[in-house]
């Protein structure tokens, strides 16, 4: 496998028949598998589920131009994961720092759903993704799906580290697991995520992933 997928990855052709519908309606977008954004050789990967279609999929970059993109780069940039501005373009100049963003699902699904077909056919590139991290020391699951996604990942018991709103394992071997309830318009509306809460689930980040210099 390979941690990227090609542009026009043929595994789930629901999500094959989607993308070619936009790449018509709206052919300057991205459009495609959406890349893990930052250098792997960062000690945090955020795993998000998927792009939105006019965000990430139109931009390229994870959640660029999403609403949960805004709370997301937000608190990265507070917590020292990143320099620069966001202004929800992949050209905005943002650095990530000793931070990579990443998606279960790499294609955008419709309404914001992948079945779990596609999480399962898209995990290989998760799974090479986080082989290809030498210095991974924490994982944040955006949401359930992600988080349960990981846990299969790395071949881990659900039951044994269930999903919860800044739920940590500390894993013997392998790198910190963290979730968190996912930065979505939803969540943030309805105010089962706050700011707050959001910044909670970086500090316990923090404290297993010290910044450098
Ligand atoms: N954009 C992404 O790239 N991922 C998400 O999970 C949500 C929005």
């Amino acid at each position: 496998m390979a941690t990227e997928p090609e542009r026009d990855c043929p595994l789930c052709p629901r999500l094959v028949a989607f993308r070619e519908t936009w790449r018509a309606a709206e052919p300057t977008w991205h459009n495609a598998p959406v890349p893990t954004f930052g250098s792997l050789d960062a000690g945090l990967l955020v795993v998000g589920l998927a792009p939105g279609v006019r965000g990430a999929n139109r931009t390229g970059r994870p959640f660029t131009g999403d609403y949960a993109g805004d709370l997301l780069y937000r608190t990265l940039l507070d917590f020292g994961f990143a320099t620069g501005t966001y202004d929800a373009r992949p050209d905005d100049g943002l650095t990530l720092v000793d931070a990579a963003i990443t998606n279960a699902v790499r294609c955008v699904p419709p309404e914001n759903k992948p079945t779990t077909v596609e999480i399962k056919t898209c995990r290989p590139f998760l799974i090479d993704t986080i082989a290809a991290m030498p210095n991974l020391a924490v994982i944040l699951s955006l949401g359930r799906i992600a988080h349960d996604s990981v846990i299969a990942t790395l071949g881990l018991k659900r039951s044994a580290m269930p999903f919860g709103h800044a739920a940590a394992y500390d894993l013997d071997a392998g790198p910190a697991l963290v979730s968190s309830y996912h930065c979505s318009r939803y969540n943030t509306n309805t105010g089962r995520l706050t700011e707050p809460m959001f910044r909670a689930v970086f500090e316990a980040i923090r404290a297993r992933l010290p910044a450098q210099g």
